[in-house]
């Protein structure tokens, strides 16, 4: 068994209580919350359960093997340090930290010390996030061209940090997954309409060395959801809605064809409009979450390097440094 404490049960935290909780192989041992009555309904419905008020202590229990940190992003690098000084395997939330160099600084630190990494980019652990990179990867798809992602809705704001760092990571994660590379260029353009120096809506555009190109959409200040992902390949389009329950990716076997073509000692392209089935694929129906804590844990047991480990969640942060900067020279192109 694996003890595992969680520290952090806000929004998102019950739900890696429920998951690890229902995970073979861990045995939760504690959560821990700032805010007492939050503690006090976690260890109501899970009666074998310790609760404290501070972090620290979870991270100071030496039963405890693992750490789950799912407080907010401006406090992930010191409490992650603090565990893995301690000798716990980590798994935090996204984004790892706010600064690339405290990024590296745990990776390290994990490395040295032969402990597990893990950062929460759930959406590579989504099955219908995989199903997508197995239909881009293959040879009927042709060359990515271009891909952009929506990430938007009417809230939730956030304290410390803007809309980018809130919602931007998941799509960098999916962009970097789908891609396997890095960018070599990124610029930002976003404005601060509801709080002074708060971001709330974001618009990044990727550059990568392959040549493809990508475009992320984030805004706390939308009318309506939409998490969406649409990638434009040279034979094939693919559209991921993550809302949508019954279709969430549709393959379309759509595209131009040109050839190329000799007029009078001109050359000259004659394009053809190919249109096609539109496919729904099957998607594996398994929570994300829980494929993410099964994953942890194997990692911890096996000592395997985790799909999102350290250097995964530094370059997301990267990506973002850069974005910062670029937002702060109002739209300047950073290159990585
Ligand atoms: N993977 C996802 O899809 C997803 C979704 C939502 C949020 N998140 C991430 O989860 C993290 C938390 O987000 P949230 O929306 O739940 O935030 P939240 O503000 O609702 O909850 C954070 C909780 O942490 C507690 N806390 C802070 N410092 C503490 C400390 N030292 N000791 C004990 N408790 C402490 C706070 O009291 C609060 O209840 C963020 O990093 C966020 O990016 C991930």
């Amino acid at each position: 068994m694996i003890r595992v404490g969680v520290v952090g049960i806000g929004y998102w935290g019950p739900n890696l209580v429920r998951n690890l909780y229902e995970t073979d192989g861990v045995e939760l041992v504690a959560v821990a919350d700032r805010e007492s009555d939050k503690v006090s309904k976690m260890t109501r419905r899970y009666p074998s359960v310790k609760g404290y008020n501070d972090g620290a202590d979870v991270i100071a229990d030496s039963s405890i093997d693992a750490i789950v940190i799912v407080t907010p992003a401006e406090t992930h690098y010191a409490m992650a340090k603090t565990a893995l000084e301690a000798g716990k395997h980590v798994l935090v939330e996204k984004p790892l930290t706010l600064l690339p160099e405290e990024s590296l600084e745990l990776t390290e630190l994990a490395d040295q010390k032969g402990l597990t990494l893990m950062v929460g980019h759930t959406f590579e652990y989504n099955p219908a996030v995989r199903r997508l990179k197995e239909i881009v990867q293959a040879e009927d798809f042709g060359k990515i061209r271009y891909i952009y992602c929506t990430r938007v809705n009417l809230g939730i704001f956030r304290h410390g940090i803007n809309a980018m760092w809130n919602l931007a990571p998941h799509d960098l994660s999916i962009l970097f997954y789908l891609l396997e590379e890095p960018p070599v260029a990124i610029r930002a353009l976003g404005r601060s309409f509801i709080k002074p120096d708060v971001e709330d809506v974001v618009f990044l555009f990727l550059e990568f060395a392959s040549g493809s190109m990508a475009h992320v959409h984030v805004s706390w200040l939308d009318p309506s959801k939409v998490r969406r992902v649409t990638v434009v390949g040279e034979k094939r389009m693919v559209v991921y809605d993550d809302l949508d329950s019954e279709q969430k990716l549709k393959l379309y076997d759509r595209g131009f064809e040109s050839t190329l073509f000799e007029d009078g000692g001109i050359l000259d392209y004659q394009v053809r409009l190919r249109g096609g089935d539109i496919l729904a694929p099957k998607i594996e129906n398994r929570e994300p979450l829980r494929v993410e804590c099964e994953h942890f844990i194997e990692c911890v047991r096996e000592g395997k390097p985790p799909l999102t480990g350290g250097r995964n969640g530094h370059r997301v942060v990267q990506a973002l440094a850069a974005a910062d900067e670029s937002l702060r020279t109002g739209g300047g192109r950073i290159e990585i």
